[in-house]
This record gives structure tokens, C-alpha cells and sequence, in this order.
């Protein structure tokens, strides 16, 4: 296969992924929705709150909009977040392996309530999950338990 070749069956399976994305109720509304309910807990949480907004201050409706491109490019592939979550989280000084889990926590609790279809919900939980066990251990060693 050319390189053109290779790029367009790449372009092809990112269509496909997103089709089947929005195929279980996944669109840019729903996640709108996911990202402002989820923070809205977050601030609210004893533990978490505090550590989010500590950092983020003013900046709340920054962090939401970068959240939503993040999610978006996700599940949509629209490739429109550009970050560094793990220099970020291994940036966060008060961050604990609690965190991790109780942020999980939540977004399970989130996903359970609002998510469109079980697809959408397991689909979301499950890159929640690996990407949070990535950065925990890059935040706190391989061994760390969330
Ligand atoms: C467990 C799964 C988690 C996921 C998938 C996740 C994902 C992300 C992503 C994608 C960003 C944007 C990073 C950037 O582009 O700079 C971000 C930012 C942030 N995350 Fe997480 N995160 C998780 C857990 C946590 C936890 C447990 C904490 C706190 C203890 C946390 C605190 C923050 C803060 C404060 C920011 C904003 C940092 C800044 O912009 O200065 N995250 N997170």
C-alpha cells in the first residue's frame, strides 16, 4: 500500500469508528451535556472540587470547551483537541490515587444517568477507565492501584 493509500483507509476506519459512535446516540449535544453535567459534580465533590478549582480558578468555561473537543475527538474523531493530559496530571501537585478513582466514580455515575444507550455508556466508561489508569501511572508509578 502507498502512503496515499494508507492515508485514505485511516480517513476511512475514522469515519467508520465515528458513524458507529454516533449510531449509539453520541453526538456533539450529548457530549455538550456530559461535559457540563460531569464538572458540574466535580466542583461540587468534598475531595475533588477543591483540587479542580485550585487550578482552574476563572478559567472553568476554558476548561469546558477544551473537555468537549476532547471528548468529541474521541468518540467523533474530530481531531480538533490538541493537549498534553499527561504532562498535565503529572503537573498536578495535589492530585492523589483517590482522585482517580473518585473522578471515575463519577463519570460512571454521570454516564449511567444521561448516556443514550448502554453502547454509548460502556464505550465512554471504558476510555475514561484506560486513559485514567494511564495517567495515574504516569502521575504515580506503575505500581499505584486507582
Ligand atoms: C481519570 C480520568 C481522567 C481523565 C480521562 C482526564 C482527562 C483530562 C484531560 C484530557 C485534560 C485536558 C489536559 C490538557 O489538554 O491540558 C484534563 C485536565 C485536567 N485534569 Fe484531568 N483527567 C482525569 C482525571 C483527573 C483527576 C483525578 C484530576 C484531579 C485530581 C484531574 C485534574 C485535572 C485538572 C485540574 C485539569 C486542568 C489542568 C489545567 O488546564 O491547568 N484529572 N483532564
Amino acid at each position: 500500500m502507498d502512503s496515499l493509500e494508507a492515508f485514505k483507509a485511516a480517513q476511512a476506519k475514522r469515519a467508520d469508528l465515528s458513524e458507529e459512535a454516533r449510531g449509539w446516540g453520541i453526538d456533539e449535544e450529548f457530549i455538550s451535556r456530559l461535559v457540563d453535567t460531569f464538572y458540574l459534580r466535580i466542583q461540587a465533590h468534598p475531595d475533588l472540587g477543591p483540587v479542580f478549582n485550585d487550578r482552574i480558578g476563572e478559567n472553568w468555561p476554558v476548561h469546558l470547551a477544551k473537555m468537549k473537543r476532547f471528548w468529541e475527538s474521541i468518540a467523533l474523531r474530530t481531531a480538533l483537541y490538541e493537549g498534553k493530559p499527561m504532562e498535565t496530571h503529572k503537573g498536578l501537585e495535589a492530585a492523589r490515587p483517590m482522585h482517580f478513582s473518585q473522578w471515575l466514580v463519577l463519570w460512571e455515575d454521570v454516564l449511567t444517568e444521561l448516556a443514550p444507550s448502554d453502547d454509548a455508556r460502556n464505550y465512554l466508561l471504558e476510555r475514561a477507565r484506560s486513559m485514567g489508569t494511564r495517567l495515574a501511572k504516569g502521575r504515580f508509578g506503575n505500581d499505584v492501584e486507582i
